[in-house]
């Protein structure tokens, strides 16, 4: 039977109870502290615990913050890298970063083409997840035709090796056409963002796909929970 994999989050699972297949690619978008790299972690610890190598590219923070964010989910991230089951890359451009695969100049796209490919043909045929953390921080400044071209590439390669991935964008940050054509790529769009009032923010999620140009999605409510991370209250649906 074909192997389907899941985001690791109770909440979010249910919603797509047919799973994700190995070579689909998310695409999570939202606004800065919403919790996109606390999702991040749970995607990584579930993918670790059903025996998939995982690669995480830190992009906006060092690698130490996701192996914190993972302590706290009583993962050794250091045990699993040991035996090569999970992998860093250290994107955040750091001169003193001590990290194996370091990459120094964003925006150099054939540059992390080139390391993303090496690294995953290190595991060819094996489950891979890759979660860049964020994609959008890499392609902030280039042109919309390269970005487009890059993105189209990547992926194809990415869908082609059967390699799960997980494109993290922050909001705001690319130009909302070449946002909307790059959303058209991905199987699953999962926005996140604050609804509610400035004094009373309310986390939310939508879970869908971009079809003709629209997104549609329901809506629903989420905390994040010291322990137990995203916590998804699926009874209380909002209208999108
Ligand atoms: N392990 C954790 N347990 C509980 N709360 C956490 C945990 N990690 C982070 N948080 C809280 O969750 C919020 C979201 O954090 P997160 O780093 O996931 O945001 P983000 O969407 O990745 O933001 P950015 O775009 O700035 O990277 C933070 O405000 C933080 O207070
Ligand atoms: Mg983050």
């Amino acid at each position: 039977m074909e192997q389907r994999a899941y985001f690791g989050v109770e909440g979010i699972d249910s919603i797509v109870a047919q799973g994700l297949r190995f070579g689909s690619q998310v695409l999570v978008q939202g606004e800065t502290g919403v919790g996109k790299t606390v999702l991040a972690g749970e995607f990584i610890k579930e993918g670790l615990i059903c025996g998939d190598t995982c690669i995480y590219v830190a992009c906006d923070e060092p690698p130490a913050v996701m192996r914190e964010h993972l302590l706290g989910f009583r993962v050794s991230a250091r045990a699993y890298e040991e035996t090569g089951r999970l992998v860093f890359v250290d994107a955040y451009d750091q001169e003193w970063s001590s990290e194996k695969y370091r990459i120094n100049d964003h925006g150099n796209l054939d540059k992390y083409f080139a390391l993303e490919k090496q690294i995953l043909q290190g595991y060819s045929g094996q489950r891979v997840r890759l979660v860049v953390d964020s994609l959008s921080t890499m392609l902030t400044g280039l042109e919309a035709n390269e970005i487009i071209d890059f993105h189209k590439n990547r992926l194809k390669f990415l869908r082609k090796n059967g390699i799960l991935t997980m494109d993290i964008f922050v909001n705001d940050v690319l130009d909302p056409k070449v946002m909307t054509s790059a959303a058209h790529l991905y199987n699953v769009i999962l926005k996140m963002n604050f609804g509610g009032s400035a004094i009373r923010p309310i986390r939310m999620l939508q879970l869908g796909k971009v079809k003709s140009g629209k997104f549609t999605a329901n809506q629903y409510m989420f905390n994040i929970h010291p322990v137990f991370g995203i916590v998804v209250a699926l009874d209380l649906e909002v209208l999108g």
